[in-house]
């Protein structure tokens, strides 16, 4: 008797153990977003194939509940044509995004496919698109500005590099024309740009306006438009942190530009609504308080590189306290305030500088220019509080030496912070005008200090991003991670909080 039978024997009785209900089930019910099965056994985040009839695809959804045999699914795309019956494949891993150098300048969805036609990102390294964000003891300290190429910004509230931002301002008064401008201008060494929930027709004007062929170079889009299911846009948002976690991974100082973390909110209100959740404050479920915090941990200093996070929210009728302004404004180290006054006025970028704060503003500037920002915040204030009188003719010159002095120099400061969308800006080149403007001299180690790291004026950073002259730090760590297979193992996001 030769081996080959028992082979064979072996095989077939293996094959008769694995028991095919665990990992294939049946659509039940299918309910608004809602889509329940019957098996297959799976987890939560679990990523399954549900098989449209007739030939017609697949669609990918995501486990989000699991009730007895019942299990729940969101889809990634449209419902249209499942039917009950149709046959749910678990594919026993959570959702995760390929990741390497090659992102760079490329477009994807919320799965980290490629929506740009460029062909594939061959990647054996990929990062899961949920993470834990990093041990908080060994985050680096923020102590070092990045620059923005944004006057209002750089000058007034001074960010540090791994430090997260909120941007508040009421629709169309130039949010995503402010990440634009920060896109192309920054000093970062990557872009990440997040655009979630946001119109179709806008992912275009932003890559040929707002970003230009120089900050597409340089930048990895994510893309979850508004029309798509609220999993595509939810997982959108994580898809996008998980790209700017393997870059700070590198370390590289990553900027991540979200817009808009309310329609990010608001896809986790629908799901969570879909999946019963009982609804609270503005119909948000509690799904959405807690999903808010693992989002926005995640960017930030790891002890590797840094993220620095701009986050949009959009503020419904100017309310500022509105549940998702609210939550961020918890969670993150500032916000910009954008006004739809100065917008109105053709104040653009429409900064209300005295509404806006930067935590770290006085960590990462110098004693002369925390002097000569806080003169020109006080100047703005005075005149703030005399505007009405100046503008009915009520105020008579001499009367108040401080009024005259906001009088003085009002016109000064408005062309300080005053920027065309094209007008760049150094760090340097903002500081000089605000020490000529508060009459001080800003010492040459502080304007030094800014410019410690790898502060690339843009023409540079162009170039770089074609990749003929690249960071060291970027071409051997990308290198590294191409060969690696796999995150460091010590710093590598694992496994799905
Ligand atoms: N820096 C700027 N200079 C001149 N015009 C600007 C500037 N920023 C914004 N605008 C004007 O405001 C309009 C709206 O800007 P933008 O689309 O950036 O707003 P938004 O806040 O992102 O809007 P939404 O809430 O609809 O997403 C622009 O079309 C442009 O006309
Ligand atoms: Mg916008």
């Amino acid at each position: 008797m030769t081996a080959f039978p028992s082979i064979i024997d072996k095989y077939l009785e293996t094959a008769e153990q694995v028991d095919p209900i665990k990992c294939v089930g049946h659509v039940v019910k299918v309910q608004g977003l809602l889509i329940e099965s019957s098996g297959p056994q799976a987890v939560i985040g679990e990523l399954c194939r549900i098989e449209v009839p007739r030939g017609k695809g697949v669609i990918q959804a995501e486990v989000v509940g699991l009730r007895k045999e019942v299990v729940q699914l969101m889809p990634y795309g449209d419902t249209a044509g499942i039917e009950v019956g149709s046959r749910v494949i678990a594919s026993g891993r959570r959702l995760e995004v390929p990741v390497s150098k090659k992102l760079l300048g490329r477009v994807l969805d919320c799965m980290g496919r490629p929506l740009d036609g460029k062909g594939e990102i061959a990647s054996r390294v990929r990062y899961p698109a949920a993470a834990p964000p990093p041990d908080p003891l060994k985050r680096k300290r923020i102590t070092q500005r990045i620059a923005t190429g944004v006057r209002a910004i750089d000058g007034l509230l001074a960010v540090g590099r791994g430090q997260r931002v909120g941007i508040f301002a009421g629709s169309g008064v130039g949010k995503s024309t402010l990440l634009g401008m920060i896109a192309r201008n920054t000093n970062a060494d990557v872009n990440v740009v997040a655009l979630v929930g946001e119109r179709g027709r806008e992912v275009n004007d932003f890559i040929a306006n707002d970003l230009g062929p120089e900050g597409l170079a340089r930048s990895v889009l994510v893309v979850a438009t508004s029309d798509e299911s609220p999993m595509a846009r939810l997982r959108g948002a994580y898809t996008a942190t998980a790209v700017a976690e393997y870059f700070r991974d590198q370390g590289l100082d990553v900027m991540l530009l979200f817009d808009a973390v309310t329609r990010f909110a608001r896809a986790q209100r629908e799901i969570g609504l879909a999946m019963g959740e009982p609804p609270a404050t503005r119909g948000y479920t509690p799904s959405m308080f807690d999903s808010m915090p693992k989002l926005l941990e995640r960017s930030g200093a790891s002890d590797k590189g840094t993220i620095t996070g701009f986050y949009t929210i959009l503020v419904d009728g100017d309310d500022m306290d509105e549940p998702v302004s609210d939550t961020v404004r918890g969670i993150l180290d500032g916000h910009i305030v954008l006004s739809r006054r100065l917008a109105e006025a053709g104040h653009y970028p429409a900064v209300d500088v005295l509404g806006s704060i930067s935590r770290k503003a006085q960590a990462v500037s110098g004693p002369v220019t925390r002097e000569a920002a806080g003169y020109i915040r006080r100047l703005i204030a005075v005149y703030n509080e005399a505007e009405d009188l100046i503008n009915v003719g009520a105020y008579h010159q001499g009367t108040n030496p401080a009024i005259d002095e906001a009088i003085a120099k009002k016109k000064g400061i408005d062309d300080f912070l005053v920027q065309g969308v094209d007008e760049k800006s150094s760090v340097v080149e903002t500081l000089q005008v605000m020490g000529e403007i508060a009459g001080v001299e800003i010492p040459v180690e502080e304007m030094q200090s800014y410019q410690k790291g790898t502060f690339v004026l843009p023409d540079d950073s162009y170039q770089d991003a074609a990749g003929e002259d690249r960071p060291d730090a970027l071409e051997e760590a990308a290198e590294q991670a191409d060969t690696a297979g796999q995150p460091a193992a010590d710093g590598g996001p694992e496994g799905v909080p």
